[in-house]
């Protein structure tokens, strides 16, 4: 059966739902850097982010964006694009997607990266960058289907509690400008 979810922008609700989301995507230990525990994302912290994206943008504070898919009164994904922090890659919006085990699948991480495609389109961003670990095919899979391309790999980046290295692959496509 298929179960309806929403996409839209966080609100400052959706912030325990965020760090509970993260936290049981980093207790898998397959996806993320940071291991289980290893990351505190205090529930203030969220809040700031959500209020973060929310905002309006200042040249102090450029566009950024944070989107949640809700599904069965949950968070079961969510994504974010954050600006570079300096003038000089500013202009990069550094992208973060995570979908819920149990939502994975149902287009849940399609609709969020398509809606912030759309929402680049028609920002003052250029250019969208991410990384992946080399393993992770279906993020994979997903970026390249959004015309994500492989700029570079970092050769046994992250060493994992099994003794196993693994290779970053750093991914970006360039920004289709909506015209006015
Ligand atoms: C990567 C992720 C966000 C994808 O979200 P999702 O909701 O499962 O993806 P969708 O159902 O929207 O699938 C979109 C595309 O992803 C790819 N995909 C999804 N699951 C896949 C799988 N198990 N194997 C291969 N490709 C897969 C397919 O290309 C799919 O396109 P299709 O629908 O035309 O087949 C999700 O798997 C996830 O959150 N993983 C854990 C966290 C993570 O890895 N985040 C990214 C870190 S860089």
């Amino acid at each position: 059966m298929s179960e309806e979810f929403t996409i839209a922008p966080a609100v400052t609700s959706d912030a325990s739902g965020l760090v509970a989301l993260r936290a049981a995507v980093a207790a898998e230990g397959e996806f993320l850097v940071a291991e289980a525990g290893e990351s505190a994302w205090p529930l203030d912290a969220m809040i700031a982010r959500v209020r973060a994206a929310t905002g309006a943008p200042s040249s102090e504070a450029p566009a950024r964006c944070l989107y949640v898919a809700r599904g069965r009164h949950r968070v079961v994904g969510f994504i974010e694009v954050q600006p570079g922090a300096f003038r000089r890659n500013r202009h990069v919006g550094y992208v973060e997607v995570m979908v819920a085990a149990d939502w994975r699948g149902r287009g849940v991480g399609r609709a969020l990266m398509d809606r912030a495609l759309e929402w680049a389109s028609r920002s003052p961003l250029q250019k969208l960058a991410l990384s992946v670990y080399a393993h992770n095919a279906p993020a994979i899979a997903l970026y390249r289907k959004l015309g994500f391309e492989e700029e570079g790999r970092r050769v046994a980046e992250y060493l994992f509690p099994d003794g196993s290295y693994r290779d970053d692959v750093l991914m970006a496509r360039f920004v289709a400008r909506k015209e006015p």
